[in-house]
């Protein structure tokens, strides 16, 4: 039995206005595992300790940067077990690298770095060190999800054969990015977010999931980009067939241009004798088309569910768990093995929780993507 003090967090980003450093404070929080105890909110100071503030934190531990907040902490016999990182890509690698230098894990948020060759430089440091590192691939914590992949990996489809993934969003349907929107500008600045627009910020995310229910590794891509909205910097729209490595095939699309569009994540993988569907709008719901019998809906934290998926739920069926809950999931399981870690266990991470590999894979997509698009044809993963 893992021993359960509560773990230091000092995030990163999650300052006034932010959409996904508040949401990292809530998920760590969610199952008592973690505490945020300091952070650098924000490039400007001012606005660092506002945000402290309002997160209730030790005024003093609210730093003006991460470089100063890492320097610090690592000399106070309380000082942070791990750092989260929930900035801009650009920011991603210098503030893992500087994290792990001092000797403290990491959790990031996705994509992994904004290049594809930083992330290799982040691949190399994290091996190095032997430090915990964890990434937010959010949609891998949901119960329905574990579900769809355990029923994969154990066959109960028969040999997959195809895969469909898409992620449509709307939001930037409007150049935003113009009008002071704080995340669009960032998002369409390559020199912040790095060259992969909708590809990086949510194709990252379906081509994550795609792998992590199906199993299975894409060997190949043939993708399109478009930039939809005019004098956008980046793609808003993405259109791409993949083949995957046991000669299943399929499509994988992601758009922000999606009109109407909310956050439409939509994963379906097709076996020899039967099928899932799993929507990010709907996730308490895993639905299972059989071909030689009737359609089923599978209900999460149901007793019938498999051990990997009861083990995330948190209250019973018919009680809906969403996206902080999807989230805490990866918290718990980064928290448990940072303990595990701790106690001397060189290689905590269990392989349900998306860490460095997926990070790779992730940067090496919007690489592939991108190359893809300018020889208009096939290039191998
Ligand atoms: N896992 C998910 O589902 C998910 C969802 C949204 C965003 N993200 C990722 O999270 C990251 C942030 O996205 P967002 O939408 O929250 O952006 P955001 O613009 O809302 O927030 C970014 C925050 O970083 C702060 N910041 C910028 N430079 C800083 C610095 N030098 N030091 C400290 N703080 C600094 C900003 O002040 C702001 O508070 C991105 O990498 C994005 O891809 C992941």
């Amino acid at each position: 039995m893992a021993e359960r003090r509560k773990l230091r967090m000092g995030l990163v980003g999650g300052g006034p206005g932010a959409f996904i450093g508040p949401v990292h404070r809530i998920a760590a929080e969610l199952d008592g595992r973690c505490e945020l105890v300091a952070g650098a909110f924000s490039q400007s100071a001012e606005r660092s300790r506002a945000a402290g503030a309002a997160f209730g934190i030790d005024p003093a531990r609210a730093y003006a940067s991460y470089g100063e907040m890492i320097e610090a902490e690592r000399k106070r016999n309380d000082g942070i077990d791990f750092v989260v990182i929930t900035t801009p890509n650009h920011l991603h690698l210098p503030i893992a690298l500087a994290a792990m230098k001092a000797g403290i894990p990491v959790m990031s948020d996705k994509p992994a770095t904004a290049t594809y060759t930083e992330a290799l430089e982040l691949e190399k440091a994290v091996r190095g060190s032997g430090l915990p590192y964890g990434l937010t691939h959010t949609y891998a914590g949901y119960a329905m999800v574990r579900e769809a992949r355990a029923m994969c990996a154990a066959g109960k489809l028969g040999a997959l054969r195809k895969v469909a993934v898409e992620y449509l969003q709307g939001w930037l349907s409007r150049p935003l990015e113009t009008a002071g929107h704080k995340q669009a500008e960032w998002r369409s600045d390559p020199a912040r977010n790095g060259p992969g627009g909708a590809i990086g910020d949510i194709g990252t995310h379906a081509f994550h999931l795609l792998e992590y229910i199906s199993g299975l590794k894409v060997t190949a891509i043939n993708a399109t980009l478009r930039t939809v909205v005019p004098w956008r910097k980046l793609d808003d729209d993405c259109n791409a067939f993949v083949r995957m490595n046991n000669g299943a095939a399929g499509t994988l699309a992601c758009s922000q241009v999606a009109a109407g569009e909310l956050n439409e994540m939509r994963v379906r993988i097709y076996g020899e004798t039967g099928s899932i569907e799993w929507r990010q709008q709907d996730p308490n719901r895993l639905i299972v088309k059989w071909l030689d019998g009737p359609e089923e809906i599978h209900h999460a934290a149901a007793g019938y569910l498999g051990r990997d998926a009861l083990a995330v739920a948190r209250v019973p069926a018919g009680h809906p768990e969403g996206y902080l809950e999807a989230f805490a999931v990866l918290y718990r399981e980064f928290a448990d093995a940072l303990l595990e870690w701790k106690k001397g266990n060189p290689q905590p991470l269990p392989a349900t929780l998306p860490g460095i590999e997926a990070g790779v894979r992730g940067m090496r997509f919007i690489e592939r993507v991108i190359e893809s698009n300018r020889i208009a044809g096939w290039v191998e993963f």
